[in-house]
């Protein structure tokens, strides 16, 4: 853990920053909406379109299910979960992302809002959940090995039988991008000296959202899917589909035997 701290301390003051500048904005920016109403919306259709086809498949009934929504933001697919399965962990390394989201949705009474460490699932315990469900999350985490463990703690937390259906991101090319996004942080910084010298009428008042965009906690990181299924695989997990149509959009599901199988 402790070589992930600092890592650790900028994912959590970042997304804290987002949430306080701008939460819906940050979450889910390429999708666009117009208000917080739409914002959920596309909550609604996400879960319709990446999850329910699956639970189907399996035979699952989310109404007797508890899910897990794994870096669950201001709660756009919580609310959609609670409105399908029994009780609902909204999972996050946000405080204010968390605060948000419980005070929007405080008419949902089957969601309990969970902050974790960064790092792990530790204050989830083995076998709690049915389903779990992780969106525009682990493409975010910028070290592959923390994204790893992250997945490794979901097939932990996983119960027998349940499904996990997670997306994350493969563009190795992206990875140059770092540059650039190191280029206009840099810049960006600079004009935080600009931005106290100027005189006030030419200071840009939209500034701070810029600011906590070109960051590496706001890029996409890649996670090569083999390795993501080999890991599943060993955990003892059935890997139910991989698609890799969109390599910044790849989901994985993958399924806990209903019964251990000895080895
Ligand atoms: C782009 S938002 C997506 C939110 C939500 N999944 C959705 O689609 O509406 C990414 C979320 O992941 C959370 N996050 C980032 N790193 C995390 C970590 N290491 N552990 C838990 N949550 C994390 C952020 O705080 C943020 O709320």
């Amino acid at each position: 853990m402790t070589q992930f701290n600092d890592l650790v301390l900028t994912m959590r003051t970042d997304w804290n920053r987002r949430a306080e500048l701008d939460a819906a904005h940050f979450i889910c920016s390429e999708q666009g909406y117009q208000s917080l109403d739409d914002f959920f919306h596309s909550g609604e259709r996400d879960v319709e379109r990446y999850l329910v086809p699956h639970l189907r498949r399996l035979g699952l009934e989310p109404e007797m299910l508890r899910a897990l929504d794994f870096g669950c933001g201001i709660g756009r697919l919580s609310a959609a979960l609670a409105r399908r399965f029994r009780a609902v962990t909204a999972f996050d390394i946000s405080a204010a992302m968390l605060a948000r989201g419980q005070a929007l949705l405080a008419a949902a009474d089957n969601i309990t809002w969970v902050q974790g460490n960064g790092f792990d699932l530790s204050n989830l315990a083995d076998a709690s959940h049915d389903v779990i469900f992780s969106y525009l999350t682990l493409q975010h985490v910028p070290d592959a090995r923390l994204a790893m463990h992250y997945v490794a703690e979901m097939c932990r937390v996983l119960s027998p039988g349940g499904v996990m259906c997670v997306q994350f991101s493969y563009r190795p090319l992206y990875a140059l991008r770092r540059w650039y996004v190191t280029l206009r942080s840099r810049l960006t910084r600079l004009r935080w000296l600009w931005r106290w010298l100027a005189p006030r009428r030419w200071r840009r008042r939209r500034y701070g959202r810029e600011e906590v965009m070109y960051m590496e906690t706001l890029m996409q990181h890649s996670l090569p899917p083999q390795s993501v299924t080999r890991l599943v695989r060993a955990q003892g997990l059935i890997v139910e589909m991989l698609d890799t149509t969109d390599p910044a959009y790849i989901w994985l599901v993958a399924r806990k035997p209903a019964h251990a199988c000895a080895d």
